[in-house]
């Protein structure tokens, strides 16, 4: 099963997905062509990344890929000032990623850390742009069980259907995905290659060794053995099509339970703010 299921949407998203933080122009146009080129089928943007136009136009360049063969996403970084602003705002970024008239798959939250009053009217617009069909999946990110909680004061749609974090095997949020899987909320992971800072653990390498695969790929194909859904990034071409090859082996249960070791809870996140 390539795909996971969105709840009370009818749709779903692709496992694997690739995400484009801090890639600006001709670079991240050229690695969402060479993303798309290499199978992935699920990009994720940001209004904070600048980028969603680049996004846009990858995907018009690529002969045989259709709109609706991909899956996108985006977040709303904070609110403009007032519901109709920010409303303007997300179908402006909305227009950019997804064309004229066009849709977004899942739209996020991107950050809880505003205050109830924010969250409340940024979900507000995703809900609106949700029922007019502008956004297929509406969601968050960064939001922990208590402002998921919170939602349910104000929100008419709940649960969100998606809750974007860092996760990789140096930082598992246990607590936070299993709140998310007990209330049918799937999980994306952004940074899981830990930024990369971790790919040289003795650990991971002997895994690797065993499978004859590189570090990189174990820990993608352990995020979706744990059933998140994995965003890696890269701007580097070879690495690109490398992360995306990874349906070839699987992980035993011993290698699972090596990997679990690893976790290092809070010292292990790389984004104690929040802010990817
Ligand atoms: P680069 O863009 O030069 O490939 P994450 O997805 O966890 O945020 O990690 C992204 C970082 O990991 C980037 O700095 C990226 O650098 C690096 N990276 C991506 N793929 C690999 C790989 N296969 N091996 C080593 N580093 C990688």
């Amino acid at each position: 099963e390539d795909r996971v299921p969105l709840v009370n949407t009818g749709t779903s998203m692709p496992r694997l997905g690739f995400g484009v933080y801090q890639l600006y122009g001709q670079a991240c146009q050229k690695a969402v062509l060479t993303a798309l080129e290499a199978g992935y089928r699920h990009i994720d943007s940001a209004q904070l990344y600048r980028n969603e136009a680049d996004v846009y136009t990858a995907l018009n360049q690529v002969p045989g890929v259709k709109r609706e063969d991909v899956f996108l996403t985006t977040k709303l970084g904070q609110s403009a000032g007032s519901f109709d602003k920010t409303y303007q705002s997300v179908l402006g970024s909305i227009e950019r990623l997804g064309g004229k008239d066009g849709y977004v798959d899942l739209y996020l939250i991107h950050l809880p850390g505003v205050g109830r009053d924010t969250r409340e009217e940024l979900w507000k617009v995703l809900e609106r742009v949700h029922k007019e069909g502008k956004a297929k999946a509406i969601g968050v990110s960064n939001f922990r069980p208590q402002h998921l909680e919170e939602m349910k004061e104000y929100a008419e749609i709940w649960p969100p259907h998606v809750n974007q974090i860092e996760l990789h095997p140096w930082c598992q949020q246990q607590e936070i995905v299993q709140y998310c899987r007990d209330n049918g909320i799937a999980v994306c992971a952004y940074s899981p290659l830990s930024c990369g800072d971790n790919l040289e653990d003795a650990t991971l390498a002997a895994v690797a060794k065993k499978h004859n695969k590189s570090p990189a790929q174990v820990v993608i194909r352990y995020a979706l053995q744990k059933g998140w859904v994995p965003l890696p990034k890269s701007g580097n071409p070879d690495r690109i099509k490398h992360n995306a090859d990874v349906f070839d082996f699987s992980l035993d249960d011993e290698d699972m339970k090596t990997l679990n070791g690893l976790d290092r809870g809070r010292a292990g996140q790389l984004f104690p703010a929040n802010v990817k």
